[in-house]
């Protein structure tokens, strides 16, 4: 699939990530299809979209994105239980609960309704993309890419595209392209098996581990390392603050 031919892209999943990819992409003029298990879920992943902290109303409202343009995004995303409404994307994404065995269940069902030319990526925080794509059929696996976003998605750009030894080169750029066209960040990552969490994620847990040593081992409190790498490196939120959701201010 060439980025140019991606018109319509699914997602698998309205949580959390699931709505705020979706969001991003309406913005950018792409049709989405939102598919999740209930219609109570779907209710709240519309009002996410539309009128909660990180949704286009609000966008509206801090001069973001003009009042024609969210009002034109609202009306490209739809929302369903059918996992069929998904069959003639061009791209799907999916972001289902972090487990192996169900993000492989999905990928099968994925591989076997939508068109030979779709591309399927995954939202894995960190999970290998091709051990997600173990039963997808052969003729898959060049369109199999992974596309890690980070939460709230609109307002953080960074995206990584992973790429297994078998996701085609077309594929690559495609995802590349069309999460760029959505004001995305883009890195290219290499799918390792063994290992979890691609860059972001690795980091990430790297340093929260010295953070968690260098408390155990009674050389500063959580409130001072919090402080010293929000003052001295612009962290917005310290280790400590982040696994609460927010960071104390100095
Ligand atoms: N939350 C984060 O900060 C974050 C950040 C980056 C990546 N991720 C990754 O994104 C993925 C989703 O995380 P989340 O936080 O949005 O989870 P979530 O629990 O908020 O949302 C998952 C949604 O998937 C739905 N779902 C379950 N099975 C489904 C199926 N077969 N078809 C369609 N929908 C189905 C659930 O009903 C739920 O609404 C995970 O892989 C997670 O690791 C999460």
């Amino acid at each position: 699939m060439q980025l140019e031919k991606i018109r319509h892209i699914g997602v698998l999943g309205g949580g959390v990530m699931g709505g705020g990819i979706a969001q991003v992409f309406a913005v950018a003029g792409y049709d989405v299809t939102i598919r999740d298990l209930t219609q109570e879920i779907l209710d709240d992943t519309a009002s996410e979209v539309c009128d909660r902290k990180w949704g286009l109303k609000r966008a509206t409202e801090r001069g973001k994105i003009g009042f024609d343009q969210a009002a034109a995004a609202i009306a490209r995303v739809s929302y369903t239980t059918n996992l069929d409404a998904v069959s003639d994307c061009d791209l799907i994404i999916e972001a289902v609960p972090e487990k192996l065995e169900l993000k492989q269940t999905v990928f099968k069902e994925l591989d076997e309704r939508v068109k030979p030319e779709a591309i399927l990526a995954s939202n894995t925080s960190g999970f290998v993309i091709a051990e997600i794509a173990a039963q997808v059929s052969s003729a898959r696996l060049p369109l199999i890419v992974g596309m890690h976003f980070s939460n709230p998605v609109p307002v953080m750009r960074m995206c990584e595209v992973i790429y297994t030894q078998d996701t085609s080169p077309a594929t690559i750029e495609a995802a590349r392209g069309v999460a760029e066209k959505a004001n995305r960040a883009v890195s290219l990552v290499k799918d390792m098996p063994g290992t979890y969490g691609f860059i972001l994620n690795r980091v990430f847990a790297a340093a929260q581990r010295e953070a968690m040593k260098i408390v155990e081992d009674g050389l500063a409190s959580e409130e001072d390392v919090d402080k010293a790498m929000m003052t001295g490196r612009n962290w917005p939120a310290g280790f400590f603050g982040h696994r609460g959701g927010i960071g104390k201010q100095w």
